[in-house]
């Protein structure tokens, strides 16, 4: 059986929208309708209204999409794709810091479960991340999580002394790019462009000519005229890239940065999820609810 003939084809017959994450491997990524980061594909779920919509990416990413668009059927091809940073907090630990920070504005990285979402006031990516916070009453206390590189990035930029940020959170993939990685690449391409993730530590982000959510750092190339770049991210990034803009090349800063959650998808779990209807993405309606408040508050910034 030819996998990606009969995915296509029962994209068709079901009338499917497929979404893929940045991260997501080069055959699900050339399969996909979107291909975007978190900030893109909540957008694409909230504008197109799909009967079904396939989400390959990791559990939270569904979620949002389910959230945004509850009247579809929205389905994630393994139930194991999770991300090790949305598990990094609970909703006990969001209650305990309301209890500890009372009047202030809590704002949640996306990457959190649909849940935590529902205990905060606003969500924000890592492409808006600053604006959301800027756009915050400077006299009220920010409470920013889960991912502290993310939240320690955002205090430099915007300078906020009265900011917190919950520093148990972090994604392994990118707390794994250390500065000797970036500085051994620098070495061998010392004309190319550092491009970093703010889920990189502080150490490696000083060392970025631009800090860029996934979809911002094609953005950050198409403009450069720099002809190389050093890729600090997740591995899958670099094929996006290649993709988007041929004519540039694109070197990882590390074999070591890959999700193995957004690995999940593959060809045969993505053909299994459009013929089977599985896994359906359940949330209660009450969560849905409040946690809708919390994105649309967002994308109104923005
Ligand atoms: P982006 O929103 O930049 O695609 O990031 C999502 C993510 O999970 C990064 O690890
Ligand atoms: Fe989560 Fe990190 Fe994977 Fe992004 S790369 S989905 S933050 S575990």
């Amino acid at each position: 059986m030819n996998l990606k003939k009969e995915i296509l084809r029962l994209k068709q017959e079901k009338n499917a929208l497929i979404l893929a994450h940045n991260y997501q491997l080069p055959e699900i990524q050339d399969l996909a309708d979107v291909v975007g980061d978190s900030l893109e594909l909540s957008r694409i779920a909230k504008e197109r209204s799909a009967d079904l919509i396939v989400f390959c990416g990791v559990v939270f990413m569904a979620e949002t999409a389910k959230v945004l668009s509850p009247q579809a059927k929205v389905l994630i091809p393994s139930l194991w794709a999770g991300c090790f940073l949305a598990d990094t907090i609970s909703v006990e630990d969001v209650r305990q810091l309301r209890e500890r920070y009372p009047g202030a504005e809590f704002v949640a990285y996306v990457n959190t479960s649909a849940e935590i979402k529902a205990e905060v006031d606003i969500c924000c990516t890592s492409a808006n991340a600053v604006r959301v916070v800027k756009a915050i009453d400077p006299n009220k206390t920010v409470v920013f999580l889960p991912d502290r590189n993310l939240g320690m990035y955002v205090q430099k930029q915007t300078q906020r002394e009265n900011m917190v940020i919950w520093d148990k959170g972090y994604c392994y993939v990118h707390e794994e790019i250390h500065p000797k990685d970036v500085l051994e690449k620098k070495r061998v391409f010392p004309d190319a462009e550092v491009i970093a993730h703010p889920e990189c530590p502080p150490e490696v982000l000083e060392l970025a000519d631009a800090i860029a959510s996934t979809s911002g750092m094609i953005k950050w190339a198409q403009r450069s005229d720099a002809r190389r770049f050093i890729v600090a991210t997740e591995r899958e990034m670099v094929y996006r890239l290649k993709k988007e803009l041929p004519e540039k090349e694109f070197i990882p800063v590390s074999d070591r940065a890959v999700c193995r959650t957004m690995k999940e998808t593959t060809l045969e779990r993505l053909y299994e999820a459009l013929l089977e209807e599985k896994y359906e993405v359940r949330l209660p309606e009450k969560i849905i609810s409040k946690a809708k408040r919390s994105i649309d508050r967002m994308l109104e910034v923005v």
